[in-house]
């Protein structure tokens, strides 16, 4: 059992304590996976009595709840409490203060307490700093800890300011910063498929594999969240954390245990091994695409820059493409690829792993990689592990085909697969940092972009690529691959099959 805790979430009345973490919490709840005492405090600028707060949440469980065991959501909501607070205003922390206090005496909880800050990133600088001069960060009575959402940063100059000024009043123990993907199961079984079993590790490496490639494709839009993503773009929202995080599952080193600082060293040791993309080639190692208009199975799309809340002339990304190396033993001369788009054909996140074709063609002359080995590693959805091989067609001859082994998670039918948000919260409660980004990892991941990023903004004769919505991107991204006998995998809805005509 985790200990006694007060869950406060800043940002409370966003859609992401609606969504993902009061749903959460209400999981683990249920799972009786909660300490005996345990509190919600939502704090924001809104104002709500606790029992508004408890009817919106009670509504936000049932829309979005995982888990069904029992309907204990009233049980639940009496946990839930609400304060106001004007983030910019020091004295109203006094207030958040005394209400902590408050419900630590009426619930009969000592001093833990969580701060989950799912608020506007400009208030990260402030709510820590607000929240360390009334002494909340003081751990005297009890842990505290600080759960920061992405982005942690917009480039590398404030990643550094963020990091030193949280650093000023906490400590890295006490900061979480959540990076969700780490949270998805089989974004962890990438540990598991490589240092648990003997046959994949001894292939790992860079005489037997041609080049790994990670997708994370989206099919939807920018949303309602046009004004948040027009200053961020593909590139800080979903490769600067997400997808370097999962290359770095993908190279790191086999670690020394399951401690969070042996997993974390290693990953920050692929970080540390990329090799810089120098701004004379960001332009022939990256792809920027923004998606047009267009009609989806008869339906009309809007093209990004009619989204609510973005510019109509902006240059943001909805398309990010890129092209690195890992300058290491293990990875040296192996290509990396990873492209991440809204508005593509469908929803898929997944890591190939291309293994290197057989020495001698035997069987298809001139087809080098038509039946080239590959692991699938399907992060999302239709959560699995695809081994796709070449093996005789039946008849005369020796003609071969590709064929599939698949394993799905969903084939594990008694287990759930937790959603990322529950996973780590969990692990939050439990002081485990394993599955959150340290701040050196963050900064690495900064630095390795920057040239990307200023070269972006720079360069005018880098272009952004128009693409029609519910397309693959820009068709220039195949370009990015060197060997030029191959392209990008482009997974049909199936994602067993690949090829760019299937039907989606
Ligand atoms: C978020 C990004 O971090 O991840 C979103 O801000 C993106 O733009 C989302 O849609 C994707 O997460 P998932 O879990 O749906 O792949």
């Amino acid at each position: 059992m985790s200990d006694n805790h007060i869950f406060v979430i800043f940002g409370a009345s966003g859609d992401l304590t609606k969504r993902k973490l009061v749903p959460a919490l209400y999981s683990l709840y249920v799972q009786n996976l909660l300490p005996e005492k345990f509190a919600v405090l939502g704090v924001s600028r809104s104002e709500f009595s606790d029992m508004e707060f408890r009817s919106a949440m009670k509504l936000a469980i049932e829309e979005f709840k995982e888990v069904d065991n029992g309907d204990r959501v009233d049980e639940f909501i009496q946990k839930i409490y609400y304060t106001t607070i004007q983030f910019n205003d020091v004295s109203t922390y006094l207030t958040l203060k005394q209400s902590i206090e408050n419900l630590r005496t009426k619930e009969g909880i000592g001093g833990n307490t969580i701060f989950y800050l799912s608020t506007p990133p400009s208030l990260y600088n402030i709510i820590p700093q607000h929240m360390a001069e009334v002494g909340l960060n003081q751990q005297d009575d009890g842990w505290k800890r600080l759960i920061i959402e992405k982005p942690f940063g917009y480039d590398l100059e404030s990643a550094l300011k963020l990091k030193d000024l949280l650093l000023i009043n906490w400590a890295e123990e006490q900061i979480f910063r959540i990076d969700h993907y780490l949270g998805k199961e089989t974004v962890q079984n990438l540990l598991v498929t490589r240092f648990s079993n003997g046959i994949f590790e001894p292939l790992w490496n860079r005489n037997y594999i041609h080049h790994v490639e990670i997708t994370s494709a989206e099919s939807i839009g920018v949303g309602k969240r046009g004004g948040y993503y027009d200053s961020s773009g593909a590139l800080r929202d979903m490769v600067q954390n997400h997808l370097l995080q999962v290359a770095a599952l993908t190279a790191m080193e086999s670690p020394s245990s399951l401690e969070p600082v042996a997993i974390r060293n290693e990953i920050l040791k692929v970080f540390q091994s990329l090799r810089p993309i120098k701004s004379e080639d960001v332009k022939t190692n990256t792809i920027r695409g923004q998606y047009m208009a267009s009609t989806i199975k008869n339906e009309k799309v809007v093209g990004y820059r009619d989204e609510e809340g973005v510019d109509p002339e902006s240059i943001t990304e909805t398309y990010a493409a890129l092209k690195f190396y890992i300058d290491n033993w293990r990875w040296g001369g192996v290509p990396f690829y990873i492209r991440t788009g809204k508005r593509l054909p469908t929803r898929v996140t997944e890591v190939v792993i291309h293994f290197k074709p057989t020495p001698h063609f035997l069987f298809a002359k001139g087809e080098a990689c038509s039946t080239c080995n590959q692991l699938v590693i399907r992060i999302q959805p239709d959560e699995g592990i695809l081994l796709k091989f070449g093996m005789k067609t039946p008849g005369a001859g020796f003609d071969v085909q590709t064929v599939n082994m698949d394993f799905h998670y969903s084939d594990l039918s008694h287990q759930r697969i937790p959603s990322a948000y529950e996973r780590l919260i969990y692990d939050a409660i439990k002081g485990d940092s394993t599955l959150f980004a340290r701040s050196d990892e963050v900064v690495e991941a900064w630095k390795f972009l920057s040239p990307v990023i200023d070269a972006w903004k720079n360069d005018p004769s880098i272009p952004l690529h128009g693409y029609p919505a519910g397309t693959w991107g820009p068709e220039t991204a195949d370009e990015l691959i060197e060997d030029k006998e191959m392209t990008w995998r482009y997974p049909c809805k199936n994602l067993l099959d690949d090829g760019i005509y299937c039907e989606l």
